[in-house]
């Protein structure tokens, strides 16, 4: 599975516009938590890591950032989030990092899990053994 962009539903409207997500329309999990990082500074990554069991989809409700997914092969894609009706939907066992953060960026995340530090792969060489093992 890969990580792809979701169009999120876009709502115009002369008094201010509205997007929205549910599931099972837009994402393809129920949200067990949400979380987000704010006033990051420039310059800093945030991520450099995996997930076991986690999904997760990032929306750049303001501003714009970078999330960079490194294949087990090193191979690395990156996508520019900078639309509040953007999502990028990331599967579990996907490395990931954010970075290139403009100011007042706010990077929501809406994950499949709640907070578990065991879910956790933060050594790429493990996710990487992971995949040959799949
Ligand atoms: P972490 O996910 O490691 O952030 P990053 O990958 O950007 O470095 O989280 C940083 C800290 O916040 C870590 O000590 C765990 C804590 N945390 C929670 O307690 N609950 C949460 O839902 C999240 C995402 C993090």
């Amino acid at each position: 599975m890969k990580a792809y962009i979701i169009e999120l539903p876009k709502i115009l409207d002369p008094r201010g516009n509205l997007t929205f997500l549910q599931n099972p329309q837009q994402i393809p999990f129920s949200i067990k938590r949400v979380f987000w990082t704010y006033d990051v500074p420039g310059g800093e990554q945030r991520g450099g890591h995996a997930y076991k069991e986690q999904e997760e989809v990032i929306v750049a409700l303001s501003g714009s950032f970078d999330v960079i997914i490194t294949n087990p092969d090193g191979y690395s894609e990156k996508f520019f989030l900078n639309r509040s009706y953007y999502g990028l939907y990331v599967p579990a066992r996907t490395w990931r990092h954010m970075e290139n953060f403009s100011t007042n960026a706010l990077s929501l995340h809406m994950s499949s899990r709640m907070y578990d530090g065991d879910d956790y792969i933060r050594d790429f060489e493990e996710l990487k053994n992971r995949h040959t093992h799949e």
